[in-house]
């Protein structure tokens, strides 16, 4: 196991924090489902007590993916975590993830409680999603900014507990990556039966270091990072899904570990989220951008004839591009379509379901010249071909 690096995908939650990228149940499902097909070990689906919707998305993805851990997010109240534990009873597998701040601003400001009573209320967070299930996630909020001494004592308790998998949060993308890597070091040394549990970081990207800190990690023994499609999430993002996957498959001299990501699927995903939420791919952004593997000058393009390794460090169809791009119109075909649709991530379930879109997006063709990504996940959208 410890040469497996277990991902997280939180894009269902931490993703769809960012502002503006709510997202409805049905686009969570669709999500979900393709995470699954990508081969992520662990999805984290909402925050059932954050609203009845996000209750309701939670049970619909725990109830509707069999190959993939759902997890749900809970403060370290009981009220938070039975709605967890109903959200996720039709699961195959669930998990539960508590959390509480451990940072000395957040203890005093926010959550305004002294440091034991905060040491008190995780062991008892974490007793009782015990109750509920053996897959126990908990996370010292903000410990990227927590007195050490106070992380090991409050982590000690909640492994006693009964808590899995500790999570080390850089809640405010405050870390650097040496620091981090040696912060994962000290607390799996100093820390009694730290080898009992799974080490995860959660990395935000508030200095552009999420993925950076993640893989520092990662090298001083972390063995789950938990990231997120096109690094979607609260403020500036976290940790890029297809970057972490990437790099740790490309530098296997490098690293320890590798995940079990279908990385053909990485492409299609990025793009369903990006027409899911309307948040645009930079083109230059790493593997997912449109321009991750074009090459304009006269150099490389010679360079890359002769022999693509020579600019190329991964293949562009590993992570799911294909080299035909077909302009989709009214002469368009039903194969040339469904192609498109399943390089978008959109599954289509049934041929009644693909009859029914095509005749749509035939109407739509008459109207318009060209008919883009957009124009796709726009149809698709109804209720009547997602469910
Ligand atoms: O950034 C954070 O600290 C979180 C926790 C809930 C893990 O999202
Ligand atoms: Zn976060």
């Amino acid at each position: 196991m410890d040469d497996r690096l277990i991902i997280f995908d939180t894009t269902l939650r931490d993703g769809e924090q960012s502002p503006g990228a709510s997202m409805t149940k049905e686009e969570k499902l669709r999500i979900a489902r393709q995470l699954e097909r990508m081969r992520v070990d662990v999805i984290e689906a909402g925050f059932p007590a954050a609203s009845p919707g996000d209750f309701e998305a939670v049970k619909a993805v725990a109830e509707a993916i069999k190959d993939s851990i759902v997890c749900a997010l809970a403060r370290a109240t009981e009220r938070d975590i039975q709605q967890a534990a109903e959200a996720l009873r039709g699961a195959a597998s669930g998990r539960i993830h508590t959390f509480i701040a451990t940072s000395p601003i957040h203890m005093e400001k926010k959550l305004r409680m002294a440091p034991d009573q905060v040491v008190e209320q995780a062991i008892k967070a974490v007793k009782w999603a015990r109750q509920h299930t053996d897959d126990v996630e908990f996370s010292p909020e903000d410990a990227g900014r927590s007195e050490i001494d106070f992380l090991c004592r409050i982590l000690e308790q909640v492994i006693a507990a009964g808590a899995t998998t500790i999570n080390i949060p850089d809640t405010v993308g405050y870390s650097v990556p040496q620091q981090f890597g040696a912060l994962i070091k000290t607390l799996r040394e100093r820390i009694p039966n730290s080898d009992k549990v799974v080490w995860s970081v959660h990395c935000h990207n508030d200095l552009g270091l999420a993925v950076a800190n993640s893989l520092a990690a990662v090298l001083n023994g972390a063995r789950q990072v938990e990231c997120t499609i096109n690094g979607l999430g609260e403020r500036a993002g976290n940790a890029a899904l297809e970057e972490i996957v990437m790099t740790v498959r490309t530098r296997r001299d490098v690293f320890p570990c590798d995940t079990r990501i279908d990385t053909t699927q990485i492409v299609p995903a990025s793009r369903l989220v990006a027409g899911i939420t309307g948040f645009p791919v930079q083109p230059n952004k790493a593997i997912v951008g449109a321009n991750a593997f074009a090459h304009e000058s006269g150099i490389h393009q010679d360079g890359v004839l002769k022999s693509r390794e020579t600019y190329e460090i991964m293949r562009a169809e590993d992570v799911g591009w294909t080299a035909n791009r077909m302009v989709l119109g009214k002469h368009s075909g039903r194969n040339a379509f469904r192609t498109r649709l399943k390089e978008l991530g959109i599954e289509i379930e049934s041929e009644e379901v693909l009859n029914a879109a095509f005749a749509r997006f035939k109407e739509l063709a008459d109207k318009k010249h060209e008919i883009f990504d957009e124009d796709l996940h726009a149809l698709m959208s109804d209720e009547a071909f997602t469910l």
